[in-house]
C-alpha cells in the first residue's frame, strides 16, 4: 500500500488494507516482495500528480522483473476525466486502474484481474455513501474516522470537488458506532475526517451539526482526544467554538485554511469570508479558547495576484501569529475555473513570494514555541522517535510534536513534560508527571505500570 496526499488517502489505504486482509492478503515488508501494490494517488497539485506518475514509470521494471505483481492504481488521480485512457498508453503495465467511488469495489475488481490486460473501472460520483468497509488501522494511538465524503464548496483553484464528488455526510449513529468500536480497540485519539467538516450534517436528515457530533463523540467513556480537519473558516460558527470549548476531549487546536489575504483574491478563490471576518473568527477563538494553536493553509501566486496583494498575505500572516502554515505555491488544475484566469504568474515569481511567506511564517512559528519555554504540556506519545531512537516524540493537545527521553513502554500514554528547548517545528523537554486520564479528572495519576516519569 502506498498512499500520496492528504488524510483522506491515509485512511482510504486503511480500507484497502482491511479488505485485502479480508482475502486474506498481509503486509509485505517491502515493494520488492509483494504480490500485490496498490497505490493511491493524489492530485491536488501538479507535484503530486508528477509523483504518481513517476512511481507508475518505476513500477514497470518491477514488472519486468516479476510479471506475476499485480499493479492497482486508484486514488483522486484516476478519478480525473481522461487519465484511465492516458494511463492505458502511458502504463500498460497497471492491471487495475479504480477510482475514488468505487474503492469498497477493489476484491471484486482483483478477481477480474487477467495477465496482460487492464482492468478499468471509474465512477461518476451518484449521491450516494460508500456501503462501511473493513478497515485495518495503524499501529499507534490515533484512528482516522470519515464524517463525510465529498466538497460542495468549489473553491475556484481546487480539484477536489470534481474527483471526491458532492458532500455526503455519515449519519451521527454510524460515525459513533465506528468511534466507539476504535476507542475499545485501545485507540485513544479520534481524527474526524472531512473536507469541511463544519458543513457536517447539513444533508442528513434533522440537520444535525458538527457541534452537536463533537458533544456526542465528546461523551464515549476511555477517549483522550477529539481532533477534526479540515474547518473552513466561513463554516465555523459560536456554538462550534462553544462545543470545542466545553468538551474535555476536543483538542485546542484550530487548522482553519485562510489561503489568502487579500479581499479581491478570497473572492476570486469563492472562499465566502473577508480577511476581516477572519481576523475577527480567530479573535473570537482566541477569547474563548486561550492557549490554544492555530494553523493554517496559505496559496501563494494565484493568478493575478499583484505584489500587494501578496503583502496583504503577509500582513494577515503577521496579525494572525499562526503556530504554523502549510503553504502552496499556486498550480492549475485541469477544469478549474482559476486555471483559465487571466495573469497566471511565472513559477519564479511564485518561488520567491513562497520563500519570502516561508521566513517570516517560521520566525512567527519559532516565537510561538518559544512561548512555551519551561511550561507543562501533555504530550500523547507516539512512540520511539525516528530521528532520535533514545527518544520519545508525541504531539500536545494543540498539535505540536513534542520530542522527550523516555521508555519505549510509554507509548500510548498521555504525560507532562516540561519544555525545555522550542524549535520551529519541534518542542523538546523532560517528562515531569505520570499518566494523565481525561476521565480523571485531568490529574496526573501514578503510572500503572510503575514507571514514574521524571
Ligand atoms: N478541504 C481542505 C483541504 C484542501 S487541499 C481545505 O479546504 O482546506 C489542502 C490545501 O491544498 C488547500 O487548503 C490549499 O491551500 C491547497 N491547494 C488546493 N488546491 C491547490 C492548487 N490548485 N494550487 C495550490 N495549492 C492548492
Ligand atoms: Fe477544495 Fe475548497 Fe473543498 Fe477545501 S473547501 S476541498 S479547498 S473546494
Ligand atoms: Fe489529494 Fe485527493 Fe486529498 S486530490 S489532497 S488526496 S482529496
Amino acid at each position: 500500500m502506498e498512499s500520496y496526499g492528504c488524510q483522506m488517502n491515509v485512511h482510504d489505504a486503511e480500507n484497502v488494507a482491511g479488505m485485502l486482509e479480508g482475502l486474506g492478503y498481509e503486509p509485505a515488508t517491502s515493494v520488492d516482495d509483494a504480490d500485490l501494490v496498490v497505490i493511491l494517488t493524489c492530485c491536488v497539485r501538479r507535484t503530486a500528480e508528477d509523483r504518481a506518475w513517476g512511481r507508475v514509470g518505476e513500477l514497470a521494471r518491477l514488472k519486468q522483473r516479476r510479471p506475476g505483481v499485480v499493479l492497482a492504481l486508484g486514488g483522486c488521480m484516476t478519478q480525473q476525466p481522461g487519465v484511465v485512457e492516458e494511463a492505458r498508453q502511458r502504463a500498460p503495465h497497471l492491471d487495475l486502474i479504480f477510482g475514488t467511488h468505487n474503492l469498497y469495489r477493489l476484491p471484486e475488481l482483483l478477481a477480474l484481474v487477467r495477465p496482460g490486460s487492464t482492468v478499468a473501472e471509474v465512477w461518476q460520483e451518484d449521491g450516494s455513501l460508500p456501503p462501511p468497509m473493513p478497515v485495518r488501522r495503524g499501529a499507534g494511538v490515533r484512528a482516522w474516522i470519515t464524517i463525510m465524503y465529498g466538497c460542495d464548496n468549489y473553491c475556484s483553484y481546487c480539484i477536489v470537488p470534481y474527483v471526491r464528488g458532492r458532500q455526503r455526510s455519515r449519519p451521527a449513529d454510524e460515525v459513533a458506532r465506528e468511534a466507539e468500536e476504535a476507542v475499545r480497540d485501545g485507540y485513544r485519539e479520534i481524527f474526524l475526517l472531512g473536507q469541511n467538516v463544519n458543513a457536517y450534517g447539513c444533508d442528513l436528515p434533522g440537520a444535525p451539526d458538527f457541534a452537536d457530533l463533537l458533544r456526542r463523540l465528546d461523551r464515549i467513556p476511555g477517549l483522550d482526544r477529539l481532533r477534526y480537519t479540515t474547518s473552513h473558516p466561513r463554516d465555523f460558527t459560536d456554538a462550534m467554538i462553544e462545543a470545542v470549548a466545553e468538551c474535555p476531549t476536543v483538542c485546542e487546536h484550530f487548522h482553519l485554511p485562510v489561503q489568502a489575504g487579500s479581499d479581491r483574491i478570497l473572492a476570486l478563490m469563492n472562499r465566502g469570508y473577508t480577511r476581516d471576518q477572519y481576523l475577527d473568527l480567530l479573535r473570537r477563538i482566541r477569547a474563548r479558547v486561550p492557549d490554544c494553536s492555530v494553523t493554517t493553509d496559505i496559496i501563494v501566486g494565484f493568478p493575478g495576484e499583484t505584489d500587494e496583494e501578496f503583502a496583504d498575505t503577509l500582513d494577515l500572516v503577521w496579525k494572525a501569529q499562526f503556530d504554523a502554515a502549510f503553504t502552496f505555491m499556486f498550480s492549475p488544475r485541469r477544469g478549474t475555473p482559476a486555471a483559465s484566469l487571466p495573469g497566471q504568474l511565472p513559477v519564479a515569481e511564485k518561488k520567491r513570494r513562497l520563500q519570502e511567506l516561508n521566513r517570516l511564517q517560521n520566525s512567527i512559528s519559532l516565537e510561538k514555541n518559544r512561548q512555551l519555554l519551561g511550561a507543562e504540556v501533555e504530550v500523547l506519545v507516539e512512540g520511539i522517535s525516528e530521528r532520535d531512537p533514545g527518544q520519545l516524540t508525541g504531539r500536545t493537545r494543540t498539535g505540536k510534536v513534542t520530542v522527550f527521553p523516555g521508555p519505549a513502554g510509554w507509548a500510548g500514554k498521555v504525560v507532562v513534560v516540561r519544555v525545555e528547548k522550542a524549535l520551529t517545528w519541534t518542542l523538546h523537554g523532560r517528562a515531569v508527571g505520570g499518566e494523565v486520564r481525561v476521565d480523571a479528572g485531568a490529574e496526573a495519576v501514578p503510572d500503572p505500570q510503575g514507571e514514574t516519569p521524571g
